[in-house]
């Protein structure tokens, strides 16, 4: 058996731009998709996945993530004596216990690996999960749950990772991989964002991660990477060799929601899986289509 996940870094210190003027003075993992905010999301996975603890790298202006995670209790008396007690559950399930959260600050935005490094006497020396709210999956097994399971067969560090066109490889952290069985690839090494001639292959990491406490050892030595950042991707490819490296193809549809695209498209999936909106959100869906002019299509017969 392998020693458990139990802790999870949120990396939420990113500023957010490309969502202004939306996340002027709210942090960009409070965006709902739906009515639930990308960080809800990305904790209720980590918690499904069998996480006990959450720690969550934070910057100037994310207070709006402590205050959602905590208790609200002139919120609560206000359901509770209008006898709102289904709303009172839902907000419950975003509270946390004492002690079971952590937040942290990274100070200056050094990049993901720096992140990650800034939660290292938190974590201390055990295995433990990553996760970018931006990176939304929708799976019927949440996605870090699927690649636990594949970290109790194979140990090491496990990432998700999904195949993209080779024009997106600048995007992502790509894998080199040395044996693949479609759906568990080994890597050999990793790239952060090559471009398309220089990638190695075009499977690519999205935020989830499985890692093992040694990649700390590499993150301390702040080296520099692509955009002149420190790179997550970096770290852990020093490792291998040492750790064993492994990507799951996971099952599920992953939405980026960083871009406004995929932030778009992740309401649009997500409400037709509600059961109380997707009879609604098909309709508004079918109205629209028929309203789309030719020239607002990317595809015209021509
Ligand atoms: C980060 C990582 C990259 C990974 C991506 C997944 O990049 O550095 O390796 O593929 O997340 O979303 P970012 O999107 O923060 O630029």
């Amino acid at each position: 058996m392998k020693k458990p996940i139990r802790k999870a870094i949120f990396p939420v210190g990113g500023l957010g731009t490309r969502f202004l003027p939306a996340t002027k003075a709210m942090p960009k993992e409070m965006l709902p998709v739906v009515d639930k905010p990308l960080i809800q999301y990305a904790l209720e996975e980590a918690r499904a996945a069998g996480v006990e603890e959450f720690i969550f790298v934070t910057g100037r202006g994310k207070s709006a993530i402590e205050d959602h995670f905590d208790n609200s209790t002139e919120l609560e008396q206000t359901l509770e004596s209008r006898g709102k007690y289904e709303l009172l559950d839902l907000m419950r399930s975003s509270m946390l216990e004492p002690g079971q959260v952590a937040y942290t600050r990274q100070q200056e935005p050094l990049g993901l690996g720096h992140a990650v490094w800034c939660a290292r006497h938190l974590v201390g020396d055990e295995p433990f999960a990553v996760l970018l709210a931006d990176d939304l999956v929708m799976a019927e097994e949440p996605c870090l749950a699927q690649m636990v399971e594949v970290y109790n067969e194979v140990g090491g560090n496990v990432v998700a990772v999904m195949d993209v066109p080779r024009d997106q490889t600048h995007r992502y952290g790509i894998l080199d991989v040395i044996h693949d069985d479609g759906r568990i690839a080994e890597a050999q090494g990793l790239v952060e964002k090559p471009d398309p001639a220089d990638a190695p292959s075009t499977l690519s990491i999205i935020g989830r991660y499985v890692l093992q406490p040694e990649v700390f050892r590499e993150l301390d030595r702040q080296e520099r990477g692509a955009g002149d950042e420190i790179q997550l991707t970096d770290a852990m490819s020093r490792t291998i060799g040492e750790v064993p490296f492994n990507g799951l193809r996971f099952e599920g549809t992953r939405f980026d929601c960083g871009s406004k695209e995929g932030f778009l498209e992740a309401n649009v999936a997500f409400a037709l899986q509600r059961p109380d909106l997707g009879a609604d959100m098909a309709e508004i869906i079918e109205r629209y289509a028929g309203l789309i002019s030719r020239e607002t299509r990317r595809v015209s017969s021509s």
